[in-house]
């Protein structure tokens, strides 16, 4: 397809082929980079999991997932090509014998496919095979030192607070390097978050203005109108600042507060990310309850898994910080949760009122600020709000909106996180894949709220599902003037 890459030959080695991700985002990933003709003669997936199927029977089960799950009409001629690079493996991931028969699986087939050794572990799985997996992969030389790169994807969560993640990475690094570590974040692969650098670095209109003394305050939002369904039981021992804020906002906030390099490499781009994580400013223990409001969808205890006495935030709001010179006493606000008014994730840049007043003939103070959108999903697009003045009067100023909306255009058809994740991977292209820095950095900054929230489980407010969050969120915003959530 015009202007998306060819992939380079490689196994994609796909550990946890049965489970829901694999079902229902790496196969119909696969499926579309097959229709894009992005992949060669010189590809191939070995499925690898636990359950005892033929090939023949994973992929049926795969032929009915990719069906169930892609937008478009389901292609059974592409299915038949996509299928032939497809080999089913059973493993259990803590069984040493079973790696002998998948490192064999892997000879056989860098013999036939000719990828020149290259591999592409993929851990689409639990963490907590993250280190037994690592590990096999060394011992029983599915790392194929001598030939080809050697690439690791690996799955959210990432630790479950700085020491476990710092564990989780030593046990990473003892096989693989930084550079073959491919750490998912799939927010990062979202169209509308990729383009808010571009919409910074081609517009002479916003970088200037792009900055403390321009820029009133910032809105990080990613809402839910679901409850947690069938992830309760996962959703209840991380809540929404382990699931959300950690990695996902705190990404969302980087890359709106960064500095551009001179030159967007991957190495530029993520080395000042990694400066933005480490300029946020602790929250102090005495001061949270202002900076921060947690809440809990009323029913929540009911779902499948939840504790009946579960005090999970679904539901938080925060007033953040930075100690950067370009962001000095500006606050982002984040506000990410489940069972809200509507699904949308969106950044919101509202900039500062202009300094004197309006207008020919009488004076009047400007009362709308400029604001620029970038809407995420479900909607993708940038809505700019500025004034005019209002038709048949002399000098009374309305707000209107320029609205842009790229998935509303036929043709403008956006590639689905996954299938960018595994292109970017398998092309070696790190960019939007976390450093382990940047993990680090997020998690120094969460562990003092999700330890306070640990020992203060009574400040989790109820909130009824289908509205905005708790009041308090409202106010945590509205305690500045012309500040409200948008
Ligand atoms: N699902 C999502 O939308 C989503 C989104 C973001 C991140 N993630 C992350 O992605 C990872 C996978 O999630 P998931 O929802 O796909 O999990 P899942 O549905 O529970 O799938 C787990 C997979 O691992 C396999 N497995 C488990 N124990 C095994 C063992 N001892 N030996 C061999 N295979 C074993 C399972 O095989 P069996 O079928 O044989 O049990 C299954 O294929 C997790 O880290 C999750 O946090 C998932």
């Amino acid at each position: 397809m015009e202007g998306r890459l060819a992939l380079e030959g490689c196994l994609l080695i796909l550990f946890g082929a049965t489970g829901d991700l694999a079902f229902r985002k790496l196969l119909p990933a696969l499926y579309q980079l097959e229709k894009n003709k992005q992949l060669g003669s010189d590809f191939a997936v070995i499925a690898v999991s636990r359950k005892n199927y033929s090939t023949e029977e994973y992929l049926n089960r795969s032929r009915e997932a990719v069906k169930r799950h892609i937008e478009r009409e389901f292609d059974t001629a592409l299915w038949e090509q996509l299928k032939k690079r497809i080999h089913y493996q059973q493993l259990d991931f803590t069984k040493e014998r079973d790696y002998d028969a998948l490192n064999k699986t892997l000879k056989d087939l860098d013999e036939v496919i000719k990828a020149d050794g290259n591999r592409l572990f993929y851990l689409a799985t639990s963490p907590k095979y993250f280190e037994v997996i690592t590990g096999y992969i060394k011992s029983k030389d599915l790392y194929n030192e001598n030939r080809g790169w050697k690439r690791l994807m690996v799955e959210k969560p990432f630790g479950r607070d700085l020491s476990s993640a710092r564990e989780l990475n030593q046990a990473l690094t003892r096989v693989f390097n930084e550079e073959e570590i491919f750490r998912v974040d799939h927010y990062l692969m979202k169209e509308m978050v990729q383009n808010l650098i571009m919409i910074r670095a081609g517009n002479q209109i916003f970088e200037p203005t792009w900055n403390r003394e321009h820029i009133d305050h910032v809105q990080i939002i990613s809402m839910e109108s679901e409850g947690v369904g069938a992830r309760g039981e996962y959703y209840d021992q991380s809540g929404a600042l382990r699931d959300m804020v950690q990695n996902h906002m705190l990404q969302m906030l980087a890359l709106t507060a960064v500095e551009l390099p001179g030159n967007l490499t991957a190495d530029n781009l993520r080395e000042e990310k990694i400066k933005i994580l480490e300029s946020l400013i602790p929250l102090k223990k005495d001061s949270i309850r202002e900076q921060m409001v947690l809440g809990q969808y009323a029913g929540y205890r009911e779902e499948n898994g939840v504790q009946q006495d579960s005090s999970a935030e679904t539901f938080a709001a925060i007033r953040v910080f930075l100690n950067h010179p370009r962001w000095i006493g500006v606050p982002f606000y984040l506000k990410t949760g489940k069972g809200l008014t509507e699904k949308a994730a969106r950044i919101v840049i509202q900039y500062r009122l202009p300094i004197g007043s309006c207008c020919v003939g009488e004076m009047k103070a400007i009362e709308y600020p400029n604001r620029l959108t970038i809407n995420i999903q479900p909607r993708e697009g940038v809505v700019l709000s500025f004034n005019t003045k209002e038709p048949g009067t002399l000098n009374t100023l309305v707000p209107v909106n320029m609205d842009f909306c790229q998935n509303c255009l036929i043709g403008m058809n956006t590639p689905e996180a996954y299938e960018k994740l595994l292109s970017d991977a398998i092309n070696g292209d790190q960019t939007s894949f976390t450093h382990w820095k940047e993990v680090e950095a997020s998690w120094k900054w969460s562990d003092i709220l999700t330890d306070w929230t640990d020992k203060n489980p009574d400040t989790v407010r109820t909130y009824s599902k289908g509205s905005g969050g708790p009041q308090e969120a409202e106010d945590l915003i509205e305690r500045e003037p012309g500040r409200k959530w948008i």
